[in-house]
């Protein structure tokens, strides 16, 4: 038994290591970057600056190709071109990998993390960096995480209290966390593509949204919403993903700088990402045609104990080991 296992193990690694040596001789090693936001986001400028720093270092051994706004595959199909090796880099939000694990639903929880230094500090510690392996069975390999920004509510209506979503249809990624965050108000989730959003905005098929500010700016979603409410409810977060077969067939040398490029990338990434979401708030906040409502304290409060119950409802799921190792990185602890 042990010996059939050490010979499956031996001729894989031949197979993995002589289809590397096919790909170097074969020329650069292709790999396609798909995501579905603008360049002028945080994850779009993470997939340019992976680019360009892969093709000033590995120029010859590595070609990268970017393709942002769903133009090569969007949320209906990325994650099987992955699967099929049709793409090579993903960089999904945390909500689309229901699917293959319930335990990153953690990061759709409503009013889990205070801020983006909170999610920061999750995503390091033991719990977070487990995660980024939660999908091996399914070969997703997680690489790194990489910032967007708080979510805000926009609807046609101004929501100053949880009531106010009553009665209105939220268009929402697909996650069954953010579809009870939105019952929980009354109100009716609707999942659609991202690349669907600004014209279901703006027919009036849906009627709210839940957005990080670059989401919203890039895509302009705030032309046809006239309200928006900072209510920093929930974080839209991404892992940058590969599939094993293609990540570890290439050339050991090569992927360890792939690697080390991707640190560096993480890190401005995530460096950059509050002050350009901050930066897209202020251009919203000067646009004509939308306003932005701050909610005071108290009203902030309201929307947490509306939502508050979606916690209790997917803590088996999700694992309470991973809400509270989640909880513990807040500085202003709450019971
Ligand atoms: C969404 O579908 O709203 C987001 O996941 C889009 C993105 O990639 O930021």
């Amino acid at each position: 038994m042990l010996k059939s296992i050490a010979a499956i193990a031996t001729s894989t690694l031949l197979l993995v290591s002589a289809q590397a040596h096919a790909a170097t001789e074969a020329g650069p090693i292709l790999i396609k970057f798909a995501h579905v936001v603008a360049d002028n986001t945080p994850k779009g400028q993470g997939a340019l600056l992976f680019q360009k720093l892969a093709e000033e270092r590995l120029g010859g051994k590595v070609k990268v190709e970017v393709y942002p706004n769903s133009t090569l595959y969007g949320d209906a199909n990325e994650l099987a071109a992955l699967a099929s090796n049709d793409v090579q880099l993903l960089a999904p939000s945390l909500a689309k990998f229901e699917k293959y694990t319930k335990q990153l639903q953690v990061f759709d929880l409503p009013f889990l993390f205070d801020d983006l230094d909170a999610v920061n500090r999750f995503q390091k510690r033991a719990k977070g960096r487990q995660l980024l392996r939660s999908m091996e069975d399914h070969n997703i390999v997680g690489l790194a995480y990489w910032h967007n920004g708080m979510k805000q509510l926009s609807a046609t209506r101004a929501l100053l209290v949880p009531g106010d979503a009553a009665g209105l249809k939220f268009r929402i990624q697909p996650s069954s966390v953010l579809e009870a965050q939105f019952q929980q108000l009354g109100a009716t989730p609707q999942v659609l593509p991202f690349a669907e959003v600004f014209e279901a905005l703006k027919s009036g098929k849906v009627q709210g949204a839940e957005n990080p500010w670059s989401n919203i700016y890039s895509k302009q979603l705030h032309s046809v919403q006239p309200f928006i409410t900072e209510t920093n409810h929930g974080v839209l977060d991404y892992m940058l993903v590969s599939n094993p077969r293609f990540w570890y067939g290439i050339p050991h040398q090569v992927r360890v700088e792939l690697e080390g490029i991707i640190d560096e990338v993480t890190f401005e990434v995530n460096r950059q990402a509050e002050a350009a979401n901050l930066a897209d708030r202020k251009r919203i906040e000067s646009a004509a045609g939308t306003q932005v409502i701050a909610l005071s304290d108290e009203q902030r409060d309201a929307w947490r104990q509306a939502m508050q119950p979606v916690w209790q409802q997917f803590e088996t799921a999700i694992g309470r080991d991973v809400i509270k190792a989640a909880q513990t990185v807040n500085r202003n602890k709450r019971d």
